[in-house]
């Protein structure tokens, strides 16, 4: 079993992280440190809006840090507008919208998307790839659900890739920390990041015991994070066994800067009738307990403050999520908003699907 209590100092866990990229050990720890999510703000990049079946004739609304999004159909055809349709334009129009002030907008995966940044710029080839989900929608009600959180978006998705808290925020749905072996690997380009850990001999997630029937003390597992970094969107997929393969999209939409929507979807699908019906409502107990860690500390993120951060050797992930944000955020400061790296190619391979249960 890994100690979690092993902690390494700041400069320890970073020089880890630094030599990797050759990116300057200080440099990059001084800007780990002086990390204030709230003051990043992401253009050019389609955020999840809605699920699609959330989007009818009436508008609803929606924000991406506090500019509103109203969404309904026309003809069947999602439409996302800064103005509600009754609604007198007497608000000076954005820069992201066109004439009639509406925004970029598509639909896919059960999703409606909308482009926040140049209208010019958005393209299908920018929506990520979520290759667990239908392309065309359709996934039963059940499966989907909305959270909300009262903590800035990159302090979710950070929270998120470091899966070793599950062991203690989530050990009554996930299983605790006790494992032979653990393993934390990260991938990266300029768009996404993907965090694998990999247990053996892990004590099997209470769910599974009740809901899979696994009857065996322990299993192994794989789990991979990858984030959109400009969508704030993430896929969280879980292949236990023996066990069910847990497929989430884990969204975290920016509404303001301190508040963040899930219109999360789980794709059960492939497995058994309890677990396919009560895996997904799960969701509900884990972001409480998620939300009852992040809430507080997004406060304490709003500034920028001598406030000491410690990492410990299974945060690599997490540093890294803050340089690539920060990284994205100067290179838009400085006017560049192109994308480098490809976010919709197929990312099956990448987080080890398991193919034959999703096949779209
Ligand atoms: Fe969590």
């Amino acid at each position: 079993m890994l100690e979690v209590a092993d902690r390494l100092s700041d400069n320890e866990a970073l020089s880890g992280v630094a030599a990797s990229t050759g990116s300057g050990g200080p440099a990059a720890l001084n800007a780990i440190n002086h990390w204030v999510p709230h003051n990043l703000v992401m253009r050019d990049a389609w955020f999840p809006l809605a699920h699609a079946t959330g989007v009818g004739k009436k508008p609803v609304r929606r924000a991406i840090y506090s500019h509103p999004f109203f969404l309904w159909r026309e003809d069947g055809v999602a439409v996302a507008s800064e103005f509600h349709p009754n609604e007198k334009q007497s608000r000076a129009s954005s820069p992201f919208t066109d004439a009639r002030g509406r925004y970029p907008v598509m639909e896919r995966y059960g999703y409606v998307w909308g482009w926040f940044g140049q209208p010019e710029s958005a393209d299908p080839v920018h929506l990520p790839s979520l290759p667990f989900l239908p392309p065309n929608g359709g996934l039963p009600g059940h499966m989907i659900g909305t959270v909300r959180f009262d903590c800035s978006a990159p302090i979710s998705l950070e929270n998120l890739i470091d899966l070793t808290h599950a062991d203690f925020l989530h050990a009554n749905i996930t299983g605790d920390e006790k494992s032979e072996s653990e393993s934390i690997e990260t991938f990266f380009d300029s768009e996404s990041i993907t965090m694998v850990r990999t247990c053996t001999g892990k004590s099997v997630a209470p769910v599974m015991k009740f809901f899979s029937g696994i009857k065996q003390p322990t299993q192994n597992i794989r789990q991979v994070i990858r984030i959109y970094l400009r969508s704030h969107c993430a896929i969280a997929y879980g292949r236990f066994t023996p066990g069910d393969d847990v497929p989430l999209f884990h969204p975290c939409v920016p509404e303001t800067r301190d508040r963040t929507r899930l219109d999360y979807a789980m794709n059960t699908s492939h497995a058994g009738l309890l677990f396919r019906h009560v895996m997904p409502k799960a969701s509900y107990m884990v972001s409480r307990q998620d939300s009852s860690m992040t809430s507080p500390q997004s406060p304490r993120y709003m500034r920028d403050t001598n406030r000491k951060d410690l990492h410990s050797r299974f945060d690599a992930p997490g540093q890294r999520y803050r340089m690539l944000m920060m990284d994205i955020a100067n290179r838009q400061d400085a006017g560049d908003f192109a994308y480098r790296d490809d976010v919709s190619a197929d990312c099956s391979d990448l987080i080890g699907l398991r193919k034959e249960l999703f096949r779209y």
